[in-house]
């Protein structure tokens, strides 16, 4: 059984002000800080982050060493933390924001630091109207206390951060969205490459956007050093600590930490104290809702993002949506994708019109009119989407759950439109096993259904 860490979400002394910066400073905060700003050269510090092994916890899973390495040479650059956390299913941002806001600005001055950065902004949802005042209010004491603005801890070093919120739009925690936001244009995501914000970013130079859990988790690492970070969890897949927050069926939803070697069944059964009412299990999003959905015989992977890639899933934001027995996957999928055409950014056409196309199948499908061709359409609506867009949002949330989750729970989707009504059938009956399908998704491609003409025409 894997043991719970307590580094990130270590408690506040009780009665304590998550914001207060003078029980920061008495527990020690902005030590990191200091430890990178006066005893640490920049390329010190780079060399310990790419040691720590860690990779960014904003859903891709990319090497945070590798990012800052690829920052091109040309000043001035910027620092983006991407505060708009909007995916379902995903809510570890803001715990931190709530309750470790100086921890978040250390990383963010730490970063901003060993990469020549004198400008940084916290890009923060746009319903997240208590914490852009807490994170105010927290950069100001910070300013006040010299670790913000000019000559830092008598270092020479200048840096100012700056809160911008954002005005609701999920496409915004694109990294070039949010680019596009902050420029104050409407937030098109721009085609990658050639605009890898860490070549060609905001204003046109180079930007590093991170999300705010990998700037909290920067802090960590200075704090503890990078052997001890990269003994947390796995080297070969996922180090450090992670926070995972489970919503759906279970018995005790909110965020849990631990190292990436926790699978999924301890997270659901042990730490979330299992399904409401003792049901069994369905199906799981271990990921927020863009990642492709697991089923019950596939719960005992570790939760590393390398292990839930193995299985055509991945780790993305640590969001985990659980789903029990008594869930319609028609309507779980439908939901997800009313989200996703809601979302759309209709800068291009695969995806303005294709993932709305998508909604109004799945729609009549839920609502008894489905037709014979409709899940054949279904997928093909997908291939037509995958990869031809100009973000990663097209097949992300867009195409993965509607092709993983009418996969992988068919037989529930056929009934359905067989029987022209909403149906949950049983648990053994809803979906299907693994050896009974070809492609995994979300590899495209078209799915077929397994038969025994299929496996004697090889
Ligand atoms: C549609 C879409 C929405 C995204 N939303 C967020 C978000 O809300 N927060 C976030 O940190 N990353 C989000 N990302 C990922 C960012 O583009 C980017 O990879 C991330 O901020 C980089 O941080 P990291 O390297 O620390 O993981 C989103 C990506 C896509 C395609
Ligand atoms: S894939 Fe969708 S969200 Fe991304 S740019 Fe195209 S229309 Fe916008």
């Amino acid at each position: 059984m894997a043991a719970p860490l307590e580094i990130l979400t270590a408690p506040l002394p009780a009665e304590t002000d998550p914001g207060d910066i003078d029980a920061y400073l008495a527990g020690g905060g902005y030590g990191a800080v200091r430890k990178a700003l006066k005893s640490m050269s920049q390329a010190e510090l780079i060399e310990e982050i790419n040691a720590s092994g860690i990779k960014g916890r904003g859903g891709a899973g990319f090497s945070t060493g590798m990012k800052w390495n690829l920052c091109a040479d040309r000043f001035p650059r910027y620092l983006c933390a991407n505060a708009d956390e909007s995916e379902p299913g995903s809510f570890k941002d803001r715990l931190l924001l709530e309750s470790k806001p100086h921890q978040i600005i250390e990383g963010m001055i730490i970063t901003s630091y060993a990469l020549g950065i004198n400008l940084g902004y916290i890009y923060i949802r746009g319903e997240f109207f208590q914490i852009i005042d807490q994170m105010e209010a927290a950069l100001a004491d910070a300013r006040k206390h010299g670790f913000l603005g000019a000559d830092i801890l008598d270092t020479g070093y200048d840096l100012e951060l700056y809160v911008h919120p954002g005005a609701g739009a999920y496409i915004c925690g694109e990294e070039t969205g949010l680019i596009e936001s902050l420029e104050g244009n409407r937030p098109y995501p721009r085609l990658k490459p050639p605009y890898f914000p860490a070549a060609i970013g905001l204003w046109g130079q180079p930007t590093i956007v991170n999300n705010v859990e990998t700037m909290a988790q920067i802090t960590t690492i200075v704090d503890m050093g990078a052997e001890a970070y990269k003994a947390i969890g796995s080297e070969e897949d996922t180090t450090g600590p992670r926070l995972f927050g489970l919503c759906g069926h279970v018995n005790k939803p909110g965020i849990y930490e631990y190292d990436s070697e926790v699978t999924l069944r301890e997270l659901i059964y042990d730490a979330a104290g299992g399904i409401r009412d003792g049901n069994r299990l369905k199906g799981v999003i271990p990921g927020g809702i863009s990642a492709p959905i697991l089923t019950p015989e596939e719960i005992d992977t570790p939760m590393g993002f390398g292990a839930l890639g193995k299985l055509g899933s991945m780790g993305g934001t640590g969001g985990i949506i659980v789903m029990d027995e008594t869930t319609s996957m028609v309507d779980a999928l439908l939901n997800a994708s009313s989200f996703a055409a809601h979302e759309s950014c209709g800068q291009c056409t695969p995806c303005r019109e294709g993932v709305p196309w998508m909604n109004d199948i799945l729609r009549r499908i839920r609502n008894g009119q489905g037709r014979e061709e409709d899940l054949d359409l279904l997928l093909d609506v997908c291939k037509q989407i995958h990869g031809h867009t100009v973000c990663v949002f097209g097949q992300a949330p867009g195409v993965w759950p509607v092709r993983t989750i009418l996969v992988k729970y068919w037989p529930e989707f056929r009934a359905c439109i067989e029987r022209k009504e909403l149906v949950v059938p049983p648990l053994e009956e809803s979906y299907l096993r693994p050896d009974q399908y070809e492609h995994i998704p979300p590899v495209p491609g078209n799915f077929r259904l397994k038969t025994e003409e299929a496996d004697a025409a090889g």
